[in-house]
């Protein structure tokens, strides 16, 4: 007996899951999903069955023809902190099976907003983040990359709202009495006047992280002949939206030239809440956004490129595990940067490697007690994959794909990339895998490149590329001369925007006192920024310097925001400053939980009981 995955329970032995037919019963005032679960497996098995959940209540098991029950067992006594509870079915030469069950409240994948947490504040709105290890939470899986599923889903909602999924939309219809048998013992209201049935197929394999829905006063606008860009109805994010996005269509060109055809159909975009945890999630045909990247000037380009990258690097060929995360992310991270240079031009491009180049170094120190998460290739027994996250797989494995482009020349490696994907293509693959396929195909590679310190050394390979962008190295000597005093002339920022303001706030050197902050701000406006990254670079500096004229605004912003990228910096400054700063912070995040998606609740919680 071995699991697949330090992840999950999925025993190597059992049979992978075929199908999943999903029956889905929305219940907005009690934050609970009802449902029902066809399972088909792609053999028949007996004995012990083994499915991750998290706090889900499992109903039900039944053989589907004959609705004989099949004995189960749910581990709660023996739950994982990290894992969730074991559900064990016991079968007997079964290939499928139906499972009805309850999702809870405080389900980790699920956000519940009330109407007043909504742009309009007149209907509720629920959406998923399932990355990494939550669509169990959601119904029983093989919760591990490692097994790739196809599903069907019945979604039935207030006829008020509408539904998206990652997956093809079949339907919206009226509920029918035939439609969900299997929930009938929990008397639910299905067939009322005031409820609709959205009906989805996802007939393409993919890892169960790539699970998602929401559930709103939806609205749309076309923005490509493959892409709409959706949100809550009547919002002005909506023609906004379609403005800052409008080039999405090209950068899908560029992907195909470089990586093959876009295999997923419809490319569209959903903007969601500000409570949204990320700046993008990849799920396919749909990807989730969170609005701060709208700024108004097209860099919300920069996420799309990468959350499209992904249609190849990633949703196409996956990590077997999150051991082997940079397999996803550093090639999306290489593959956005290619796209963005097509689209943007390369001066763009050599920019963003600059930032990236930083924010490793950054995550390098971060982890200076704790080399493992240095390393591409790193073990995650006991670790919870969202209480690591960093930029190290994104931009170590960057560099390690450019070192290998530097070597090959990129004529070749555009041609390796393209191999490499159509070999892999709806596999789920590991680091030596990878290693293995590129040895093959680059014969003799292994002597110009220390492969094995680049995948499973610590830290940054001194053959690693310091970028010598022009922007770069100027932005960043003029942060330096800040300690001598000296502030950013009006003409040398004139055509700055948020990221060359965010590189050069994060290069300030820890010296720069109060006054200077002060001064920098009343010139330019950067505490009230629409950008978020320049605001909340600015507040984070302002927490540093003990400046407390700027804390009413940091308030205002975790009460705003649910993106960690800026509530991680900002609570790491505040719990690392004095008792008052600690007092605040608590303050501050008891007040604002709620509005908060789980996953962010619990990353400030594991920020706090580092830190105090
Ligand atoms: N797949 C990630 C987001 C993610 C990673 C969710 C791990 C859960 C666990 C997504 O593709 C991503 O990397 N988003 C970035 C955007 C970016 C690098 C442009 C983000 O959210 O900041
Ligand atoms: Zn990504």
């Amino acid at each position: 007996m071995a699991t697949v995955d330090p992840h999950s329970f999925t025993e190597s032995t059992h049979p992978a899951t075929a199908h999943i037919a999903l029956t889905l019963y929305f219940d907005f005032p009690s934050s609970t999903i009802h449902a029902a679960a066809l399972f088909t497996l792609q053999t028949p098995h007996s004995g012990p069955f083994f499915l991750d959940t998290r706090s889900l209540t499992i109903h039900s098991a039944l053989h589907p023809d004959t609705a004989t029950a099949i004995p189960f067992s749910l581990s709660t006594a023996t739950s994982d902190p990290i894992k969730g509870t074991l559900l064990t079915l016991t079968l007997s030469n079964h290939s499928s099976f139906l499972l009805t069950f309850s999702t809870s409240p405080s389900s980790s994948a699920l956000q519940w907003l009330l109407p007043p947490q909504t742009f309009n504040k007149t209907h509720p709105f629920v959406y998923t983040q399932c990355q990494a290890i939550h669509a169990r939470s959601i119904f029983p899986s093989h919760d591990t990359p490692a097994r790739r599923i196809r599903y069907s889903a019945i979604l039935n909602i207030p006829s008020d709202l509408s539904a998206v999924m990652a997956a093809s939309h079949v339907t919206r219809r009226p509920p029918r009495d035939d439609d969900a048998p299997a929930l009938a013992s929990l008397n639910l209201n299905w067939c009322s006047q005031d409820r609709v049935v959205e009906e989805f197929v996802m007939d393409q394999p993919v890892p169960p992280y790539l699970f998602a829905f929401a559930v709103g006063q939806l609205g749309n606008r076309e923005v490509g002949p493959r892409t709409r860009v959706y949100s809550e109805e009547g919002s002005a994010l909506l023609d906004s939206a379609a403005k800052e996005f409008e080039g999405t269509e090209e950068m899908i060109r560029e992907g195909e030239k470089l990586f093959g055809e876009y295999d997923w159909e419809r490319f569209d975009l959903l903007v969601l809440p500000p409570s949204f945890p990320y700046g993008g999630m990849e799920n396919p045909k749909m990807v989730f956004l969170t609005p701060t990247v709208i700024k108004g000037d097209g860099s919300g380009a920069q996420v799309v490129a990468h959350e499209l990258a992904h249609s190849w690097t990633g949703n196409l060929i996956t990590n077997k595990t999150n051991e082997h995360f940079w397999l996803n992310e550093g090639f999306t991270t290489y593959a956005e940067r290619r796209i963005v240079e097509a689209v943007q031009g390369e001066k763009r491009a050599t920019l963003n490697v600059g930032i990236g180049w930083r924010g490793l170094n950054e995550d390098i120190e971060r982890f200076k007690d704790n080399l493992e998460f240095t390393k591409l290739k790193n073990n995650q027994q006991g670790i919870d994959p969202d209480d690591v996250y960093s930029q190290v797989p994104y931009e170590k494995g960057f560099q390690f794909l450019l070192r290998i482009e530097r070597q090959v020349g990129r004529s070749a490696f555009d041609e390796f990339l393209k191999k490499y994907i159509a070999k892999f293509k709806f596999q789920s693959i590991d680091t030596d895998t990878f290693l293995y396929f590129l040895k093959e195909n680059i014969p003799g590679i292994e002597n110009q490149i220390d492969l094995v310190l680049w995948t499973e050394g610590t830290g940054i390979p001194p053959d690693a590329y310091e970028p010598e962008s022009g922007v770069y190295t100027s932005i960043v000597s003029l942060a330096n001369e800040a300690a001598n005093g000296r502030m950013p002339r009006e003409e040398e920022v004139a055509d700055w925007h948020g990221q060359e303001w965010e590189l050069y706030l994060d290069n300030l050197p820890k010296s720069i006192e109060s006054s200077q902050i002060v001064s920098l701000d009343s010139r330019h406006k950067l505490a009230e920024s629409k950008d978020y990254e320049v605001k909340v670079s600015f507040l984070q500096r302002a927490i540093l310097c003990g400046c407390k004229d700027y804390y009413e605004e940091v308030e205002k912003t975790l009460k705003t925001v649910g993106r960690m990228k800026y509530l991680r910096p900002l609570y790491t400054a505040l719990v690392k400053g004095n008792e008052e700063d600690k007092v605040f912070a608590k303050r501050v995040f008891s007040e604002s939980r709620e509005c908060y998606h789980p996953i962010a609740q619990s990353v400030v919680e594991s920020i706090f009981s580092k830190h105090m």
